[in-house]
């Protein structure tokens, strides 16, 4: 009897162990606030995470089966589009807005470059119905991996059941995604005191803390929040930004503050792609036209840099590259993939 009972704790303690190991701690580096993501309803697991990486890169989710995920968010643009200053989706539609950059997603709370989004579990939901961008719906790609018997092994190694739910797919998708996070760039290195910068970066940096930092707040260089940098309309587009989802004239214009990491991979810049290099985006915050506006707002001041000002603050803005994420295995398309056979 007693060695029954020994027997059955001792495969219980053995799954129970299996379990454990596959728990991720989120790997919050110390010196960045909070996250805002509540990990409590979707707690990290190597197999889900590896789930939703498979799920990023397969283009079985798209209508036609030949756009994914990663087509617009590239492992080697820190996950935006470069080349395309508006998205591409199925059938070489285009859409509106230029594809951002996807990491650190679990400080947002707000996603979108108008913030139309407000969890990221959600978030997958918009490009997937989206007939300019994979043209699908959830129920319809569920049925098609439930055919699976790739997606069958994957979601019963991630859930522990085989229920292959929209639920459990979002989370999967939300588990990869909160995995890319970017805190190995020179400045990150600088902040931990293992590197320090050159003088010239020492004078961007100053710059910076001058005239960029109250909206692309450090360690994340945004604040994630909606405002204008008094980019004029693009007419052709006619995006008014914020305004389409609040309804409050206040909000016109106004949108997303992007991260300033990684510059260098996931231009071209704005929400619609509109500049290819970061002298074109210092040339508009010193343009005299942005400036009167920077000096007609409330608690906004102007941005005046000369020539060799410039130079110096786009040293320091590439500290914030980050190649360990850009060039990182784990954020790449996953071999798997291709050992899945269609069914
Ligand atoms: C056809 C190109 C395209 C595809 C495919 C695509 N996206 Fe996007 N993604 C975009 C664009 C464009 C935006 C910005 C949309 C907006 O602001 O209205 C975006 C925004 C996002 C955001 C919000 C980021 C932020 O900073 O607010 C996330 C997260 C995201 N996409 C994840 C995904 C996931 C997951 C998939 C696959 C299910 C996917 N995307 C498929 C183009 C695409
Ligand atoms: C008032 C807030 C504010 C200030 C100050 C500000 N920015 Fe921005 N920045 C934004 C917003 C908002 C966007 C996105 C605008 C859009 O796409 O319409 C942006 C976009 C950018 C982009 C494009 C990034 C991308 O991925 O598309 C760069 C680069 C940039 N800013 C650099 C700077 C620099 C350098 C300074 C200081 C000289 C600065 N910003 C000051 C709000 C600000």
């Amino acid at each position: 009897m007693a060695k029954n009972l020994l027997a059955f704790l001792a495969v219980v303690i053995f799954l129970f162990s299996f379990r454990e190991a596959r728990k991720v701690l989120f790997p919050k580096p110390s010196y960045f606030p909070k996250p805002e993501y509540n990990f409590k309803n979707n707690p990290l697991d190597s197999n889900a995470i590896k789930l939703g990486r498979y799920l990023f890169f397969d283009p079985v989710l798209s209508k036609d089966s030949t756009i994914s995920c990663a087509s617009c968010h590239s492992p080697f643009n820190a996950f935006a589009h470069t080349d395309h200053s508006l998205s591409h989706g199925i059938n070489d539609t285009i859409g509106r807005r230029n594809a951002p950059t996807l990491f650190n997603l679990a400080w947002q709370n707000l996603f979108m470059w108008d913030g139309a989004i407000n969890h990221l579990d959600f978030q997958a939901l918009a490009p997937l119905s989206s007939p300019a961008e994979m043209g699908e719906s959830l129920n319809h790609v569920l049925q098609k991996i439930n055919k699976q018997t790739f997606y069958e092994k994957a979601f019963k190694a991630a859930f522990d059941s085989n229920e292959i739910s929209g639920e459990r797919f979002l989370k999967a998708l939300s588990q990869f995604q909160l995995t890319l996070i970017s805190a190995n760039s020179k400045y990150d290195r600088v902040r931990l005191e293992k590197e320090q910068f050159t003088e010239q970066e020492k004078r961007g940096y100053l710059l910076f803390s001058q005239n960029c930092v109250s909206c692309h707040i450090e360690p994340l260089f945004s604040s994630y929040e909606f405002e204008s940098n008094f980019l004029p309309l693009n007419a052709f587009l006619n995006d008014n930004g914020r305004v389409e989802v609040t309804l409050n004239e206040k909000d016109s214009m106004k949108f997303k503050v992007p991260s300033l990491r990684n510059l260098s991979f996931s231009f071209p810049y704005m929400h619609d792609g509109r500049f290819t290099k970061l002298n074109e985006v210092l040339n508009h915050y010193t343009d005299s036209t942005v400036q009167a506006q920077f000096l007609k707002s409330i608690n906004k001041s102007p941005i005046y840099l000369s020539g060799d000002e410039k130079v110096d603050l786009i040293a320091f803005l590439l500290t914030l590259n980050d190649k360990e994420f850009v060039f990182n295995p784990k954020h790449r398309f996953p071999k798997e993939l291709l050992t899945k056979t269609k069914e």
